[in-house]
């Protein structure tokens, strides 16, 4: 039998419900967390959680558990899943009141909701690479929240898929900002460049475990926007994500990234990266590298 959390209790997740008039329901008014499971431990949970009480700060929730409490409540709940290997999805929203779009006043609680999803390393993709397409973001100015509402998100992630791609590379004009599901990498002159952390793209938890990786190895770094044209022009492009770790791309709109397969860059960060993990989380069985 599957659990979920629900506000604060551990209950059979087929009896996990919500009301009609939650404000997560009705207008993605809430925010969100993905957290991975490697050997039974949880990846870089502190780094989550943080993220996750600046999301609820940033749209005025105030999250009605302390994160001690919630890394907790997430362990007990993971263990009655037996979850080894997947995910933990996580959100709140501003609660349930009759439908206006003003904020609740009085004492509305947030509804906050946890469970687990089994699902491996995606190894294939991760040795032999992603192909992505490149499309306009048309999402909200406040992409550094992890709202709820993903709409923009779905529409590029839609249009990658139906044209066989694993990613949309999404651009503002000329400047590339991020994948609909992910932040992207280019490497040129060997030097690893991603966008800055604002409020144009989501400040990654993979993509900041990257960028200590790269300082601490020696690898160049910088945190710039880049062009569409430096990304043409990349000797390689990755993606990352919690999902995703750190991900090749071989191929945008129907053009191959060196030579079609994942470069050495990529393929140096993704053999850290699995050293992190080993760090945090005990020994990986399979691995990329
Ligand atoms: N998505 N940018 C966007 C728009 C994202 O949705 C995500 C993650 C990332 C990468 O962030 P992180 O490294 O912290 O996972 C960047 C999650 C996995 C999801 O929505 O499923």
């Amino acid at each position: 039998m599957e659990f979920a959390l629900l506000n604060g209790s551990i209950i059979k997740r087929s009896e996990a419900k919500v009301d009609v008039e939650d404000r997560g329901y009705q207008f993605g008014d809430g925010v969100y967390e993905v957290i991975r499971i490697y050997n039974g431990k949880m990846f870089t949970v502190a780094e989550h959680l943080k993220r996750f009480v600046k999301s609820a700060e940033g749209i005025g929730i105030t999250l009605p558990f302390t994160t001690l409490q919630l890394t907790e409540m997430l362990e007990e709940l993971r263990i009655k899943n037996n979850l080894q290997t997947g995910n933990i999805y996580m959100q709140v929203t501003r609660g349930t009141a009759p439908r206006n779009h003003v904020f609740p006043t009085g004492d509305v609680a947030p509804t906050l909701v946890a469970y687990t999803i089994k699902v491996v390393r995606p190894l294939e993709n991760l040795k032999s690479g992603v192909k992505a397409i490149l499309t306009e973001d048309i999402r909200w100015l406040r992409c550094d929240i992890k709202s709820l509402n993903l709409l923009g998100n779905l529409l590029a992630k839609q249009k990658a898929s139906e044209q066989g791609c694993f990613e949309a590379i999404q651009h503002r004009g000329q400047d590339v900002t991020e994948g609909s599901s992910s932040n992207i990498f280019i490497v040129k002159n060997g030097t690893v460049i991603t966008h800055e952390s604002n409020h144009l793209i989501l400040k990654g938890i993979t993509k900041d475990v990257i960028l200590d990786l790269c300082n601490n190895n020696d690898i160049p770094v910088q945190e710039r926007t880049f062009s569409l044209a430096e990304l043409d022009e990349a000797e390689e492009v990755f993606l990352s994500s919690t999902t995703a770790e750190v991900m090749p791309v071989i191929e945008i709109n129907g053009k191959k990234i060196s030579a079609g397969v994942s470069g050495p860059i990529t393929q140096k960060l993704q053999n850290l990266f699995e050293k992190e993990v080993e760090k945090q989380c005990g020994l990986l069985v399979d691995k990329v590298i």
